[in-house]
């Protein structure tokens, strides 16, 4: 019986090429409805009022913070122009109290104010600001947000496991503001940037060939260089430079050639956020575990696959991290040790067969492989809209993609499926001009580079 369910499991999670096709097709076309009217797709392709990325000529000290992800960051950036490009970078990591997430606004940002005040003090001699100036940071902010400037912007919902219901609806950068001001910290946010145009900026200060970033952590998102007048819903003067960043939120993709299961909705129904983020539900770090916990308990529930009685911590929502899947899938011993001890330190299920930890890496490897092809189909959906799937006679140029999340970063094997279904989207000739590339915590970089070429100071002096 439990073998049943892994069967059916496997055909209904199945990426056979020609679904991931109409995966990136449906990418596609959702991308041009985005951006040819507010509210016209599931994807919201946010303008990010990016429209020059570094180009390394940045100089001077600034600040970034880090929210959304697994951990909030707080850094510090010494740039010097393209000679010296980044003299010195320095940062501290501080995880969010779990209730944070969800209490109020107010307790959230005193918060981050706080860990960012404390780590200014620790500025080193002869880097402080001249005297009358005020220091700038980079805000990278990794939730949906409709920005009306470069550095101002409200935000439109939580995802991941945010849920703080008097933020929705408010400008982000306010809030910080207003949360600084209360501690005395003089700080002018002068960039604010979603962690994928963070990653992107960051990507581009390397490799001028980045036109693009996903991120493969906590949640996915994704966002890539657009031509202005490919934008029909860009209110104002088309930008110089004939570009405009876009920030898909392409977590909120949805379509009905994704393979969705009944663990799939049940999960998204008692979820956070019921409704939304599909796509993100089916590939990203918060959920990959969640899944193969809910499997694992039909499997319990309907088949006795860990005996007569239901493992009670089996029912514990969110109890198997990904990390831990990983650690299962990737276990290389010939008595599969680590997902008998995993089982058993996490689950409290002892006593498991050879037999039994075979059928749960099976599990994780369904649902990673899953996972790993839609997000190499929804990179396809990008390279499709900007005309970069297919190679013109005689081109060399390279589209370079930066990468960046825990998920990419730790899951090798998820890493891996991901950039060999991609190569096996594009075929061999298309694949060798598309490269993908870690951007390792290169939102931060990215936020600073950004508040650098957006400061109140440029052109006063050097
Ligand atoms: C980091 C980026 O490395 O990846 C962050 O610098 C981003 O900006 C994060 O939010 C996402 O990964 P995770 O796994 O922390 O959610
Ligand atoms: C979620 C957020 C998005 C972010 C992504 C990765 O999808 O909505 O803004 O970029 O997670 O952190």
């Amino acid at each position: 019986r439990a073998r049943a369910i892994v069967k059916e499991l496997e055909d209904k999670c199945g990426t056979p090429i020609g679904k991931l096709r109409q995966v990136a097709d449906a990418m596609d076309v959702e991308m041009h409805a985005g951006l040819a009217s507010e509210g016209g797709s599931k994807l919201k392709m946010l303008i990010s009022y990016v429209d020059n990325l570094p180009t390394g000529d940045e100089k001077g000290l600034f600040y970034a913070l880090d929210l959304g992800g697994t951990n909030f960051r707080v850094l510090r950036v010494q740039l010097g122009g393209k000679e010296e490009g980044v003299v010195n970078q320095e940062f501290e990591e501080v995880s969010i109290p779990p209730h944070l997430m969800t209490g109020s606004s107010d307790a959230l940002f005193d918060f981050i104010a706080e860990a960012l005040a404390k780590f200014v003090e620790s500025e080193p001699e002869g880097f402080h600001p001249p005297p009358g100036r005020q220091r700038e940071l980079g805000f990278t902010f990794s939730f949906p947000v409709r920005q009306t400037s470069i550095c101002s912007g409200n935000l439109i919902k939580w995802t991941k496991g945010f849920n703080i219901e008097d933020a929705v609806g408010g400008d982000v950068v306010g809030l910080l503001t207003k949360s600084m001001e209360k501690i005395g910290l003089d700080m002018r946010v002068s960039a604010l940037v979603n962690d994928t145009i963070g990653t992107l900026a960051g990507g581009r200060f390397y490799n001028q060939d980045v036109i693009a970033a996903v991120i493969l952590g906590t949640g996915t998102n994704a966002a890539y260089v657009e031509r202005a007048h490919a934008i029909p819903k860009w209110p104002g003067l088309l930008p110089k430079s004939g570009e405009m960043v876009i920030n898909m939120e392409w977590g909120n993709f949805r379509s009905s050639h994704l393979p969705l299961t009944e663990y799939d909705q049940v999960l998204d129904y008692e979820s956070l956020n019921p409704g939304e983020q599909i796509f993100e539900k089916l590939i990203s770090g918060m959920y990959l575990g969640e899944i193969v916990r809910r499997i694992l308990l039909k499997m319990a529930e309907e088949a006795d696959f860990f005996g007569e009685s239901v493992p009670p911590k089996l029912k514990i929502p969110f109890i198997l991290r990904t990390p831990d899947m990983s650690a299962m899938h990737h276990d290389a011993s010939p008595d599969l040790k680590v997902v008998g001890s995993k089982l058993g330190d996490i689950l409290e299920i002892s006593n498991t067969s050879l037999t039994m930890r075979k059928i749960v890496v099976e599990v994780c490897d369904i649902v990673a492989t899953r996972g790993a092809r839609l997000s190499a189909a929804g990179i396809l959906g990008i390279l499709k809209k900007i005309g970069r799937d297919t190679v013109k006679a005689g081109e060399k140029q390279k589209s370079v993609i930066a990468l960046d999340g825990g998920l990419f970063e730790h899951y090798t094997k998820f890493r891996t499926c991901m950039e060999s279904t991609l190569k096996e989207l594009l075929g061999e000739e298309e694949a060798e001009s598309i490269v993908i590339e870690h951007s390792n915590d290169g939102s931060g970089i990215g936020a600073a580079l950004l508040a650098a070429s957006h400061s109140q100071y440029l052109g006063v002096d050097d």
